[in-house]
């Protein structure tokens, strides 16, 4: 098949360098247009870029010419790695424009139209998609990912949910510095140090989940009922994030039945083999010292969400601990399957 040509807005970060990585040997879409601020916009992909994640540029960026982020680029697909404070008005403009935006930034995460999808617990959301372009009279339109703490705790509890329900979570986050984009947070302040506090992440780790599990209720989401309390630190880790999290379910379950769930669980991506789609996207690790970032975050791409240490909770009924790839299934990665998912489903046609 001919390849999709896709956009790249803010390609010179973080997550978009992740974007040109996963993209420059994709089977389905290929790279034509790069843009980011009015800083880089004329210069080169390697003039304008410190590449900062994992193994070298791909040689056919590396000349391409950064773009200005203005609707009038060579693709009608564009994946977003703007800053959420930059993103909102510039993503509104390209959806406007006739433009698909799969973004990562938190801007319309929110909005009641828009989807905040993981393909594997909600894909039935798009649904929002047919809503969104009435209501707003786009040709276009705006399809999210969550926060990348967020992605692997719902993926990750998303079999338990199914089979026995949440009434509640409690989780911990241990998050990596890749997290915080490039330069990111000074030296001095984290090494050898943790430090409690990320701005503005707790409060999304306690609401999305409640978005991306609601019910699609005619033109609205009807928000998911569970309490969720979130404690979110930033540590001295490269890449990957780690969770630990309690959980109340609904019905009783036993600890094999927990498992079992965990190790099972597959979905639509998997069924319709999208090609970023893990075959496992939740990989159950049985020794008592995993998951581990450095040792595990790379599992099915970046792409699985990797659980250990399934025990009982003496406050919840369980716990256990969740590392994910939050550069690749929590942002890149996960965009880019939504996308996937936007093809195989018939919404780039
Ligand atoms: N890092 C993660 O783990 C992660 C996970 C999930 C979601 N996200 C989200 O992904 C987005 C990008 O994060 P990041 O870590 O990659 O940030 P970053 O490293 O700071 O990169 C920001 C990018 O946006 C461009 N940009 C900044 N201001 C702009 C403007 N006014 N107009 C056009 N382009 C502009 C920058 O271009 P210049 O180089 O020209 O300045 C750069 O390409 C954020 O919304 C973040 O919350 C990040």
């Amino acid at each position: 098949m001919e390849k999709i040509p896709v956009g790249i807005l803010g390609a010179t970060g973080m997550v978009g360098q992740w974007f040109v990585k996963l993209l420059a040997h994709h089977p389905w879409f290929e790279v034509t247009a790069l843009a980011a601020s009015a800083r880089s916009a004329g210069k080169t992909y390697a003039e304008a870029t410190t590449w900062v994640i994992p193994g070298e540029p791909p040689e056919a960026v590396q000349g391409m010419v950064i773009e200005a982020c203005d609707p009038h680029l060579p693709c009608r697909l564009v994946f977003s790695a703007l800053p959420g404070a930059e993103a909102g008005p510039i993503e509104e403009a390209f959806a406007a424009a006739g433009y698909v935006v799969s973004s990562n930034a938190s801007s319309h995460r929110y909005d009641p139209d828009v989807p905040l999808l993981i393909p594997e617990v909600n894909p039935d959301h798009l649904g929002l998609i047919e809503v969104q372009r009435r209501r707003r009279r786009w040709q276009g339109f705006i399809v999210t990912c969550a926060n990348c703490s967020t992605t692997q705790l719902v993926l990750a509890l998303e079999p338990l949910r199914r089979a026995f329900g949440i009434r509640a979570i409690s989780v911990v986050t241990m998050q990596a510095l890749s997290g915080a984009g490039y330069p990111g947070v000074p030296g001095l302040s984290i090494l050898g140090n943790v430090i409690p506090y990320i701005p503005g992440e707790e409060e999304k780790l306690e609401r999305e989940p409640k978005k991306i599990w609601g019910v699609l209720q005619g033109e609205e989401i009807a928000e998911a009922e569970l309490a969720i309390s979130a404690h979110c630190h930033r540590v001295a880790t490269r890449d990957g994030h780690l969770e630990a999290v309690s959980v109340a379910l609904e019905r009783e379950a036993a600890l094999e039945e927990v498992i079992a769930a965990l190790e099972d669980f597959r979905s639509l991506p998997q069924e319709l083999e999208l090609p970023s789609a893990p075959a496992r996207p939740i990989v159950v690790r049985k020794e008592p010292d995993r998951p581990q970032p450095r040792r595990d975050r790379e599992e099915g791409g970046g792409m699985s969400v990797v659980v250990g240490r399934v025990r009982a909770c003496p406050v919840l009924d369980w716990k256990l601990e969740l590392l994910g790839h939050n550069t690749v299934r929590g942002a890149a990665g996960g965009a880019i399957l939504n996308a996937e998912l936007l093809l195989a489903q018939g919404y780039l046609g």
